[in-house]
C-alpha cells in the first residue's frame, strides 16, 4: 500500500447491493508499518520544477544583502494544511468497448487530456475513445487529468465485456483523486524607513505522494504582486505515504497569497503603517522577476473601489480596538488578490445556416461556472446572431478541443477560438456577398461590413445590407461552416506580465470569551480584463471569496499520524462553510480593458476570488484580537491559548 484509501480490488457485480456485499467480504491482510507523515517525514529535495513545469527556484538581487541591512525586517514560518477538493459529484464513469473502441460517460475538465491519457495507458488511438462530459458537478481541479478510479472503471468494463458503472462514495475521494499539499513557508521581508520593500524571500516546503509528481507551487505568488529590488523564491519537498496532490483552486497562488499577504501584513506593521497604505507604496508596477509590466492601474482602482466601499478609511492602526454592541471584537484585514491571465491552445467550428440560425461547437466543460452560457454569448456575438438563435454544441470528445477548462482559463481560451470561427464564417458570408453584383454589398471589401442581427451591413452606409439567408440562397448554399483556433500570442507574451488583480477586505468578529471567529463581511474588488456575463463572473468571484474565508477559517484534513490516515475523510467533519459561515459578500467588478491578453480582454474569474480574502480574513483575526496566528485555518484555541 501507497497510502491510506488506495484502490486494491474492485468487485463487479450485476447491482450495486451484490457489489457492496462482494467489497464487505473482502478481507485484505496488511502487514502495518508506520507511516510516513507530515512535512518532517523526510529527507527534502529540490523539486526539477513545481507546478506546470515553473522552476522551483527564482532570484533577483542580493536578498541575503538586502535583508542584512533592512531598517524592518520580519521573518515569519506560516503552514497551511492539506485540503481536499470535494466537488458536489463525485468522481464517476460509466464505460464499455466495442473491440478496441471505448465509450465513456465521466466527468472531465479537460476532454483531450482524457482522451489522449487514456489512449496511451490502453495503447489505442485517441480516435477510438468517445467521452462524454456534458456538465460536470464541480471539480475544482480533481477533474484536470483523468484518475486512478476512472481507470479502474474502464478496465473493469474491459474484463467483463459489458457497461461498467463505478462511483466513488464520497470517503473514496480522500486519496486517490488528488488533493490540496500542505505547506510550511518562511517569508523574510525586508523594507527601508520609509516603508518601501527593499527584500523578499519566499521558501515553501511541500510533501508529495512516493510514486508520482506533483509540487504545489506555493511560493510563486512572490513574484507577482510587490515590488522589491531584490525577490528569491524557493520550494523543496519531501515525500511521505500519501496520494499524489493536483491542482486545487489556485494552486500555488492560494497556498502561497495567504503566508504572503500575512506576512505583508506583518511587514506593514513593523513599519508603522497601514497595511493599504503599505500595500500602495509597494505594489508591483512590474514583475518583480521578469521586469515585464502589469495593468497595475486596474489594482490601483481595486485598491481605491473596495477600501471605499468596505470603509476602510475608519480602521484603527493599532488591533484590538474595535468592538461591536455585543461586545465582540471586531477586526478589518485586506489582501491584494492576483491570478495569471492563461490562454491555452483551442479549436472551434461555426455554421451559419441557410435558415438564418448558428451553429457553434467545440467540446468545453461545463461545471458549474457557467461556460456553456458565457461561450455561447461569445458565439452569438461572433456571428452577429441572438443567444436564441445559436445551438451550442459542446461537453463531448468528438468536438474540436476547446482546452482545460482550468488556470480560470477557459472562457478566455475557448472563448478566442469560437471567436475566430464566428469571424471566418463572417469572411465567408462576406466574400459572397461583396463578390456578387447581385448583392447591395457589392464592391464592399471584407473590413467594410459588420455582422449585426442576422445580416450584414456595409460599415459606411448601413441602408446597404443584407440577411445571412439571402446571402446563402443566392449562392444556392445551404450553409457555410469555418473553424477557428486559439492560442496565447508569444509576442504579447514576452512583452507583458498578464494577470487579474484585485483587493480584498474583511471584517471578522470574535467571541473574547470564547474565541469563537466569525467573518461578517467581505468586500472583493476583481479587475479581470472584459468579463462576459457578470453575473456568472460575479458568481465565481464570490465563490472563490467563500473559498478564502474557508481557507482561513475552516478546511483542515486532519492526519492521523499513527496510521496515515485522514481523520475527517468525510463531507460532515471535513469543514466548509454552509450558510450561516459566510458573511455578507460584495464583489466588485472593475472594468478593465487589456488589448494584450487575447482580442476580447478577457482575463479569468475562476481562481483569483480565493487570493486575497484568505489574506484579508486572517489579517482581521489579527487586528480584531492582536494575536498573529500563523498556521491556518486559525482555531478557536489559537485565540484562548496563543502560542
Ligand atoms: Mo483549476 S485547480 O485550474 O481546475
Amino acid at each position: 500500500m501507497r497510502y491510506a484509501n488506495q484502490p486494491i480490488a474492485v468487485v463487479i457485480a450485476e447491482t450495486l447491493e451484490a457489489a457492496t456485499e462482494g467489497a464487505a467480504l473482502l478481507s485484505p491482510q496488511y502487514e502495518a508499518r508506520s507511516p510516513r507523515v507530515g512535512l518532517d517525514a523526510g529527507e527534502s529535495f529540490v523539486p526539477a520544477a513545481v507546478g506546470v513545469g515553473n522552476p522551483a527556484t527564482v532570484q533577483r538581487g542580493d536578498v541575503e544583502a538586502a535583508l542584512a541591512t533592512a531598517a524592518r525586517r520580519i521573518d515569519a514560518t506560516y503552514e497551511t494544511p492539506a485540503q481536499y477538493h470535494n466537488p458536489m459529484e463525485p468522481h464517476a464513469i460509466v464505460a464499455v468497448w466495442d473491440g478496441d473502441g471505448l465509450s465513456i460517460d465521466t466527468p472531465s475538465q479537460s476532454l483531450a487530456l482524457a482522451q489522449g491519457r487514456i489512449a496511451g495507458l490502453f495503447g489505442i488511438s485517441p480516435e477510438k475513445i468517445h467521452i462524454r462530459s456534458p456538465f460536470l458537478g464541480g471539480g475544482f481541479g480533481s477533474k484536470g487529468m483523468i484518475s486512478g478510479p476512472q481507470i479502474l472503471g474502464i478496465l473493469a468494463a474491459r474484463l467483463v465485456g459489458k457497461p461498467v458503472k463505478l462511483v466513488l462514495r464520497r470517503e473514496q475521494m480522500y486519496g486517490p483523486v488528488g488533493h490540496r499539499a500542505p505547506t510550511r513557508q518562511r517569508l523574510r521581508i525586508g523594507a527601508d524607513s520609509d516603508g518601501k520593500l527593499t527584500a523578499i524571500d519566499h521558501h515553501a516546503k511541500t510533501t508529495s505522494s512516493t510514486f508520482d509528481d506533483f509540487f504545489e507551487p506555493a511560493a510563486d505568488v512572490s513574484h507577482t504582486l510587490y515590488a522589491s529590488p531584490a525577490v528569491a523564491t524557493s520550494h523543496e519537498v519531501v515525500r511521505i505515504d500519501t496520494g499524489t496532490p493536483m491542482f486545487m483552486r489556485a494552486p500555488g497562488e492560494a497556498t502561497g497569497s495567504i503566508a504572503l499577504e500575512s506576512a505583508i501584513d506583518e511587514a506593514a506593521q513593523a513599519c508603522g503603517m497601514d497595511p493599504l497604505a503599505f500595500r500602495l507604496k509597494n505594489y508591483a508596477e512590474v514583475e518583480p522577476i521578469s521586469g515585464k509590466p502589469f495593468s497595475s492601474k486596474a489594482l490601483r482602482y481595486c485598491y481605491a473601489q473596495g477600501a471605499e466601499r468596505f470603509g476602510w478609511s475608519r480602521r484603527p492602526l493599532a488591533p484590538r480596538q474595535m468592538r461591536d454592541e455585543a461586545g465582540f471584537l471586531v477586526g478589518w484585514g485586506m489582501g491584494t488578490a492576483t491570478f495569471p491571465a492563461y490562454m491555452f491552445q483551442a479549436e472551434a467550428r461555426a455554421v451559419v445556416r441557410r435558415d438564418g440560425s448558428g451553429l457553434v461547437e467545440t467540446g468545453a466543460h461545463e461545471m458549474g461556472q457557467g461556460a456553456g452560457t458565457a461561450l455561447a454569448q461569445i458565439a452569438a456575438d461572433g456571428l452577429g446572431l441572438e443567444l436564441e438563435q445559436v445551438e451550442f454544441r459542446t461537453g463531448t470528445s468528438d468536438l474540436p478541443d476547446a482546452g482545460i477548462a482550468g488556470g480560470s482559463s477557459h472562457t478566455a481560451t475557448a472563448g478566442m477560438a469560437i471567436h475566430n470561427a464566428g469571424a471566418a464564417v463572417i469572411a465567408k458570408l462576406s466574400d459572397l456577398a461583396t463578390g456578387d453584383e447581385r448583392s447591395p454589398l457589392f464592391g464592399a471589401s471584407n473590413a467594410g461590413v459588420v455582422a449585426r442581427g442576422g445580416r450584414l451591413f456595409h460599415r459606411d452606409d448601413e441602408s446597404r445590407s443584407e440577411s445571412y439567408a439571402a446571402i446563402l440562397g443566392r449562392a444556392g448554399l445551404t450553409e457555410v461552416a469555418a473553424r477557428g483556433q486559439s492560442a496565447a500570442d508569444p509576442a504579447a507574451q514576452s512583452t507583458y506580465a498578464m494577470h487579474a488583480h484585485g483587493a480584498v477586505f474583511a471584517e471578522v468578529k470574535v467571541d473574547p470569551d470564547l474565541g469563537q471567529i466569525r467573518a461578517t463581511r467581505v468586500v472583493g474588488a476583481f479587475a479581470a480584463g472584459r468579463v462576459i456575463n457578470p453575473r456568472l463572473a460575479r458568481s465565481q468571484l464570490l465563490g472563490g471569496m467563500i473559498w478564502g474565508v474557508s481557507f482561513a477559517l475552516h478546511e483542515h484534513a486532519v492526519m492521523d499520524r499513527r496510521s496515515g490516515r485522514t481523520l475527517n475523510a468525510n463531507l460532515a467533519e471535513y469543514h466548509v462553510p454552509v450558510n450561516a459561515d459566510v458573511p455578507s459578500l460584495k464583489a466588485l467588478m472593475i472594468d478593465e480593458h487589456d488589448p494584450h491578453v487575447n482580442a476580447l480582454g478577457i482575463k479569468g474569474v475562476g481562481e483569483i476570488g480565493i487570493t486575497g480574502s484568505a489574506g484579508a480574513v486572517a489579517n482581521a483575526v489579527w487586528h480584531a484580537t492582536g494575536i498573529r496566528v500563523r498556521r491556518f485555518p486559525i482555531r478557536i484555541d489559537d485565540l484562548l491559548m496563543p502560542a
